[in-house]
């Protein structure tokens, strides 16, 4: 992994959120076995407190401010071009070497979601959807922080639900107690659309921004809102959505279960997948993207 200082990453791996995330929202299969329970309420786990960490970073540091200040650094895409398949490369840097046995590399986790949703029938830009959604994680590579990478994702510029994992760690933001973004609405109005609503900043809008002129909408709001979990899971911004969001939040939910419980010790083979993926990235996307 990129080299980052220790107060900035305590995760040991960037996909060590994802996990946590399983015990908040348990595979429903694993929940019929009743396996999920036990690991559920396991908090005496170094691996929860590494995660409870990276959340008090992230939700500390998450400001309407800084979410400015990374937008006007990273959405003029002016860091790096590559062929779609080099960026595949690149992104497969974030590989931790900690743990060879149990992680999978970057691509097989987006290999594994596309092809989940392949095998149910889904149109091929939501094949691609699967594919692309986590390319966003390259923001590592260039020094980013990981609590500003990954994580839940929620509004910032208004008031911070208590849907949001550990709330209390928003304490020592200083947007809650800004006149301007601690109340319910903050500098938006009711139900103005998410379009008008800025996100925490990480690797979905990233990614969202980096493909926004090449997929179907659906697959667009897939990429921004994945990690959304107060409002896709929880609900909590209602008052912020608008008749078009609901709609579309259809598709962010229809996503979720592939990226969450899709993940396999099997490695997809690769060599098998290759002439179909060539040809859907082909059909979509340009030559080379942008970073
Ligand atoms: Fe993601
Ligand atoms: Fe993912």
């Amino acid at each position: 992994m990129a080299a980052q200082n220790k107060e900035s990453a305590p995760l040991k791996n960037l996909d060590a959120w994802e996990d946590d995330i399983l015990l908040r929202y348990p595979d429903p299969e694993t929940i019929a076995s009743g396996k999920e329970t036990e690991a559920y309420r396991n908090y005496d786990n170094p691996e929860r407190d590494t995660v409870k960490e990276f959340y008090r970073l992230n939700h500390t540091y998450q400001t309407y401010d800084f979410v400015e200040k990374k937008r006007a650094e990273f959405l003029s895409f002016n860091k790096k071009q590559m062929p779609v398949w080099a960026a595949f490369d690149f992104l497969n840097e974030l590989v931790d070497d900690s743990d060879p046995d149990t992680d999978l590399d970057q691509l097989q986790h987006l290999l594994q979601t596309s092809e989940a949703i392949r095998a149910d029938g889904h149109p091929d830009w939501m094949v691609l959807a699967g594919l692309m959604h986590d390319m966003g994680k390259v923001l590592c590579l260039f020094g980013e922080p990981q609590w500003a990478v990954v994580g839940d994702t929620f509004p910032v510029g208004c008031a911070y639900s208590d849907k949001i994992v550990y709330p209390e760690f928003f304490a020592a933001n200083p947007d809650s107690t800004d006149e301007r973004y601690n109340t319910k609405y903050g500098v938006y109005s009711p139900n103005c659309g998410l379009r008008k609503v800025t996100m925490s900043w990480g690797h979905d809008e990233y990614v969202y921004h980096m493909l926004k002129d090449y997929l179907p909408e659906p697959a667009l709001y897939m990429f921004r809102y994945h990690s959304f979990y107060s409002q896709h899971r929880e609900k909590a911004y209602d008052h912020l959505m608008d008749a078009h969001d609901h709609d579309m939040f259809k598709w962010v939910q229809l996503f979720n279960p592939y990226d969450l419980y899709s993940k396999n010790p099997t490695p997809p083979k690769w060599s098998e997948l290759r002439g179909y993926y060539e040809k859907l990235v082909q059909k979509y996307l340009p030559e080379t993207l942008k970073f």
